[in-house]
């Protein structure tokens, strides 16, 4: 087993991921926007599908959702909190028997046949998780398809900005007095972060060549030590996602880039039209328009998604 196979699979084992993942809408609006755009997406692809393969499904955002819409799932995922969280929302929705739940890794996809599944979808960069095997991972999920290939995956150009800031998540909480507590920490932690950050062009030009935004031998070495690093995360280019499809056959493909329109607010603005329910809306329909428009798609907040077709 690769190594990076290992790192994901005791972070992502972590007893609590599956119940933090289920809350991240509640908490910060990147998270409503990214969502709302691959649902807007895969609600306007299900023409003539009967099935569908999640792989990476974590708390079941979108397998549930697809299940809802009549589509037999399999929702596929390393981690067993993340399955037993979605097992249990999918229960309260009554979609329990149209979703076949399967632990397992994206590295390893051979116990499914070509053209198995009429959809194929992997959303929030499980493909990215699974470096250095991220090219093969999606030859094997275009694979599998038989019409359609939708995923996002992490942004390089949309990461890079992180690194020049340390407090980029405090710009998209929702709730400023919720117990949530991430939200807590962003918030009290946030003049130190300030006060510790200095900008560093080599540390960015590392990321902008590699696409990797931790050290890999230290990662490594912290999980030999017991420890719970943060998944290794390979974060692609556009053009670079797009040749990978185009090279495994995939045609009429479009790039997108959700949370590159949010970004460019302030909090205080986002918050105000996330508290009205007919700006939210009209907000988050321009936001679908303008983060599909190709030439910000690098710049999504943490995805790059790409849709095709299989032919
Ligand atoms: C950020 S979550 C996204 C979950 C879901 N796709 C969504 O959008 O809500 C990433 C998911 O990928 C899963 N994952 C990470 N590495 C994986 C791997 N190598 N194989 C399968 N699943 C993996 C994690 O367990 C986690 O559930």
């Amino acid at each position: 087993m690769e190594y990076s196979t290992k790192i994901s699979e005791r972070m992502w084992n972590q007893p609590d991921k599956g119940e933090l993942e289920a809350e991240r809408e509640q908490t910060f609006i990147d998270d409503i926007v990214q969502k709302a755009h691959i649902e807007k997406e895969l609600l306007s692809s299900l023409d003539g599908i009967e099935t569908a393969f999640d792989g990476g499904a974590g708390s079941g955002r979108f397998s549930i959702l697809l299940a809802k819409h009549g589509i037999q799932v399999t929702h596929f995922d390393i981690s067993q909190p993340m399955i037993d969280k979605a097992r249990e929302i999918a229960e309260k929705e009554g979609v329990l028997d149209r979703i076949t739940f399967v632990r397992g890794e994206l590295e390893n996809l051979s116990a499914y046949e070509d053209k198995a599944f009429d959809l194929v979808v992997s959303f929030d960069a499980p493909i990215s998780y699974t470096y250095p095997d991220q090219e093969r991972t999606i030859k094997e999920l275009v694979r599998i398809s038989k019409k359609k290939i939708i995923i996002s995956v992490s942004s390089r150009l949309g990461a890079l900005p992180y690194l020049a800031n340390p407090i980029q998540k405090n710009q998209f909480i929702l709730d400023a007095n919720c117990d949530n507590s991430w939200v807590q920490w962003c918030i009290a932690s946030k003049d130190q972060m300030v006060k510790n950050f200095s900008f560093s062009k080599d540390k960015l030009l590392e990321t902008y060549e590699s696409g990797l935004l931790c050290d890999v031998e230290e990662t490594k070495k912290a999980y030999d030590n017991g420890e719970v690093p943060w998944s290794i995360s390979y974060h692609f280019m556009p053009d670079e996602l797009e040749n990978t499809l185009k090279e495994c056959g995939v045609k009429n493909i479009s790039l997108a880039g959700p949370g590159a329109f949010a970004r460019t607010l302030p909090n205080e603005i986002l918050v105000k039209i996330m508290n009205d329910p007919k700006q939210k809306e009209e907000f988050l329909d321009f936001c679908h328009m303008y983060d599909s428009n190709p030439y910000v798609c690098g710049m999504g907040k943490d995805n790059l998604f790409a849709k095709g077709e299989i032919v």
